[in-house]
């Protein structure tokens, strides 16, 4: 079961509970690889690219009100992670990708360098809070 760690959280308390749905949703997926049912691991492979899509909507708004300079590049990159989770599903479905290692590379892989990425922008909200001197 993975969970997120301390510094995963970004003390924006919609977007970590987000963030712990999202790996709720990978438990998910887990407990289907675990059963080797495809069909399942499959429909919640895309329960969880669903699930992506819509915080990535509610964060790029975030950004957008924040003003980030990298909002493009930072939606850029959601995009490109919705993009590969669709590929890993459709890789499923044809044979092309066995059960194994899903749950592993969504979070490790696509959570874990979506994190990453949210982090650059609450260091650079920080950085911008403090010189306004809030
Ligand atoms: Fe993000
Ligand atoms: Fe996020």
């Amino acid at each position: 079961m993975y969970s997120l760690t301390p510094s995963m959280l970004t003390g924006v308390s919609q977007l970590d509970a987000e963030h712990q749905d999202l790996v709720l949703a990978i438990n998910l997926i887990e407990e289907a690889e675990h059963r080797h049912a495809v069909p399942d691991l499959i429909k919640r492979l895309i329960a969880f690219k669903d699930e992506m899509a819509l915080h990535f909507r509610h964060e790029e708004t975030y950004l957008d009100l924040l003003r980030y300079p990298a909002r493009d590049a930072h939606a850029k990159h959601h995009a490109e992670t919705l993009v590969a989770l669709a590929r890993m599903a459709e890789e499923l479905d044809d044979g092309r990708l066995e059960p194994g290692d899903i749950a592993a590379a969504c979070f490790n892989e696509l959570l874990g360098t979506v994190l990453m990425m949210d982090m650059r922008f609450l260091n650079w909200h920080a950085e911008q809070k403090r010189r306004a001197g809030k």
